[in-house]
């Protein structure tokens, strides 16, 4: 009787195949449970005669072995799709690919002025960030008391030193008086880089940011070339129909003075926050170069002339970018950065 049950399961166990999960589950459950088919066999065993023990003995641990291998072997074959089914995934699907990396809003917006700028023929020129006061400030034709100098403004290293104190520059123009130094005109060029100023941290206000300069020297150069020049520029990077307007100012550094209003790009000139209902927001601060300046790195002002131009960058990407908080820039925040993933690439 025993034997019959035997040799019928057997036939069952060995022609038994499933990749569901489920399925081998009952299979488990229905041979090899605490309330399954082996132990109510191994139950009746208890019962038989001694003879037919020895027989069946062997007889039924081999069929207990059987569902045991049974069952391990349809686990583990293809643990994969098992696993993959049973978690309701389609594992033909094709994968989700690597999470492409972002580019800092401030390098996009940086990039876009070199590209512009170098149509006109521009190059890029660099220069250190730790200054001397000569370079950052005595050959830009700072005079003595000017209160840029205080250290309100400027972070200082060092007193002294060949060519005065040592700062962190607070301004890009030092990588002016580093070209003229160094050649010869013409000048056309691009000066991208960060800069330091003391100031208390605020959505406004940030102790270091990021300017481009520009230089032009060259003989004849005009007040015109450098309206031209920034109104061609505008035009590239907002769009044609952006207004542009000069107001006078004040640079120690370039003579006459001016700064650069674009209309806003954001309210398009209507008035809004951004631009304090005014319509224009001020974009840079440019002139023609002082003679003394020239004359300061070597260069005949009676021959040569050349405007100059300076802007934080920080703002261009405001204006594109519509980032109300400075800060947002430098906080490495990945939710704030990972947006720029697509734009101006
Ligand atoms: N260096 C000036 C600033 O930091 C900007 C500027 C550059 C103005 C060149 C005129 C010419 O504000």
């Amino acid at each position: 009787m025993l034997q019959d049950k035997i040799t019928q399961y057997t036939t069952e166990i060995n022609d038994f195949s499933t990749e569901n999960v489920e399925e081998l589950e009952q299979f488990r459950i229905k041979f090899l449970g605490t309330k399954g088919i082996i132990k109510d066999i191994f139950d009746e065993f208890k019962a038989v005669s001694p003879e037919e023990k020895k027989t069946l003995g062997k007889v039924l641990n081999e069929f207990k072995q059987l569902a045991e291998n049974k069952y391990q072997t349809l686990k583990e074959q293809d643990k994969s799709e098992l696993i993959g089914k049973d978690a309701g995934l389609d594992l033909t699907l094709p994968g989700s690919g690597f999470e492409v990396g972002a580019r800092h809003p401030l390098a996009l917006v940086r990039r876009e002025i070199v590209d512009i700028f170098s149509k006109l023929g521009f190059v890029v020129a660099e220069g250190p960030e730790i200054e001397d006061d000569w370079h950052n400030f005595s050959a830009l034709n700072f005079p003595e008391e000017h209160p840029a100098r205080d250290m309100q403004d400027t972070f200082f290293i060092k007193k002294g030193g060949e060519h005065g104190d040592i700062a962190l520059r607070t301004h890009t123009s030092s990588v002016q008086v580093r070209m003229m130094e160094a050649g010869k005109p013409p000048f056309r060029a691009l000066m991208p880089g960060r800069v330091y100023r003391n100031e208390a941290i605020s959505a406004r206000a940030h102790c270091f940011f990021h300017q481009v300069e520009g230089l032009y020297v060259d003989e004849n150069v005009s007040f015109a070339d450098l309206k031209q020049t920034l109104f061609y520029f505008v035009q590239e990077l907002y769009g044609e129909g952006t207004k542009v307007r000069f107001r006078p100012s004040y640079f120690p550094f370039t003579e006459p003075s001016a700064e650069m209003d674009i209309s806003c790009t954001i309210c398009k000139g209507e008035g809004c926050q951004f631009c304090k209902f005014s319509g224009w927001v001020e974009i840079l601060g440019c002139g023609m170069v002082d003679p003394n300046v020239l004359e300061n790195c070597g260069i005949d002002s009676k021959k040569y002339s050349g405007f100059a131009f300076g802007m934080g960058i920080e703002r261009i990407a405001n204006l594109k970018f519509v980032i109300k908080d400075l800060r947002l820039f430098s906080e490495n925040d990945a939710r704030f950065l990972k947006q720029y993933k697509t734009s101006l690439i």
